[in-house]
């Protein structure tokens, strides 16, 4: 099957999420590294694309130069992913959409709902692919456990508890550092910080297991370090439209913790947990029964575990091939099949609606609202 052509906005040198897109996209041989607008200043994304092995013609200034010279050729890039600082994937996105590019966006998609209602008219309109790169609805583990509760292993589904706290900007001492300090001003953060950083995660994949969406919540947030202005620690209950309860706490300030994402989900007849610091284990408790610890790479997982699982029981495949995953499927779905499980722009938008009414809500003292985005009520 012939390669597609892939292009890269941002994740330039020493970015934190450009390697394990390079990771993800190659991992599989689908997408060849051919145009790229690497980073903010023109000569260093230049030529870093062209170490990376991009002809010196694709290697972009910018991301409008890459737009103008991709546009107009005959093997015009496949894909395009966005994985710039937050504030810039709206115009972005929308850019490449509009020009009849697919897109695969960092997280968060927008900084507000109106612009996430905008991406998901326009990627409809268009009928170009927009996915969000909720990367860790791809681990096999996670799968197996949307597949458990799809086939109702665990009964109705009463409760989700989800955590994503770490500790990495928990030093009151290091605040003013300017690769911390960004995230918590509203002026290049947007309304929240640590829920819209980390939260977002956990909540899409509360609605990802469980195979239902967020109806309303109530969010108390906390600047535990003074100098910030917007939330370094998140608690946010919620319901889902089908009565599912869900309980999430989110944190910048939980020192020890260090990759703090972890999942439980509570039916009528089971229990599961999953941790992303353990990807390959679920554990499993059927009730009045001993916990079972399942292991990617096992017999008789879902066709959907297997097929996401390159190498065998006991071998570490991790986040980039958990990113790679996400491109697997993107693959799959530009070369025409379709699955169901690739995060999209609806599910950016619902995300950036939560956002944006977990920060009402906490500014209210807790008050329930209602989580959907306008277009979804
Ligand atoms: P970073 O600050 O480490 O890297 C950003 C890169 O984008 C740099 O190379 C910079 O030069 C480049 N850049 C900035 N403006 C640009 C522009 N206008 N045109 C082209 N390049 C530009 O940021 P990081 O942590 O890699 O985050 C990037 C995005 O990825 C963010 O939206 C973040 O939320 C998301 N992210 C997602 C993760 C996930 O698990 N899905 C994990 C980490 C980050």
């Amino acid at each position: 099957m012939a390669k597609l052509n892939w292009g890269m906005i941002g994740g330039g040198e020493g970015s934190q999420i450009g390697p394990a897109h390079r990771l993800g996209a190659q991992a599989d041989g689908n997408f060849t590294l051919a145009a790229g607008a690497l980073d903010v200043d023109a000569a260093k994304g230049r030529d870093y694309g062209m170490r990376l092995g991009i002809a010196e013609d694709r290697a972009y200034a910018n991301w409008q130069d890459m737009l103008d010279g991709e546009k107009g050729r005959d093997d015009r890039v496949d894909l395009v992913t966005v994985a710039t600082p937050n504030s810039t994937h709206f115009e972005i996105t929308k850019a490449f959409l509009e020009a009849g590019f697919n897109v695969l966006c960092e997280k968060p998609m927008t900084m507000t709902v109106e612009e996430g209602e905008e991406i998901v008219r326009v990627a409809k309109s268009t009928g170009r692919i927009c996915a969000v790169n909720y990367c860790y609805s791809a681990y096999p583990m996670v799968r197996e456990m949307r597949q458990m509760v799809a086939t109702g292993q665990l009964g109705k589904i009463r409760l989700v508890v989800a955590n994503f706290s770490h500790g990495h900007h928990g030093d009151a001492t290091d605040a003013d550092n300017p690769r911390v300090r960004w995230r918590y001003d509203p002026k290049m953060a947007g309304v929240s910080g640590q829920f819209a950083d980390c939260g977002i995660h956990a909540m899409h994949m509360a609605s990802f297991i469980a195979g239902d969406q967020v109806r309303s919540l109530s969010a108390d947030f906390a600047s535990t370090i003074s100098s910030r202005e917007l939330e370094d620690d998140a608690m946010v209950n919620f319901r889902m439209e089908g009565g599912t309860v869900g309980r999430l706490w989110t944190s910048s300030v939980a020192i020890g913790r260090q990759h703090g994402f972890d999942i439980q989900v509570f039916g009528e007849t089971g229990g599961l947990r999953w941790a992303s610091e353990q990807p390959n284990q679920v554990y499993y408790t059927p009730v009045g029964r001993r916990t079972q610890i399942m292991e990617k790479g096992e017999g008789g997982l879902s066709s959907e575990a297997a097929r996401l699982s390159r190498v065998s029981i006991a071998h570490p495949e991790g986040f980039p091939l958990a990113v790679a995953n996400i491109y697997v499927d993107l693959a799959a779905a530009i070369r025409g099949e379709v699955y169901g499980a690739l995060p999209t722009a609806e599910d950016g938008l619902r995300s950036m609606a939560a956002v944006h009414q977990a920060v009402a809500s906490a500014k209210a003292d807790g008050a329930w609202v209602d989580a959907r985005p306008p277009m979804y009520r």
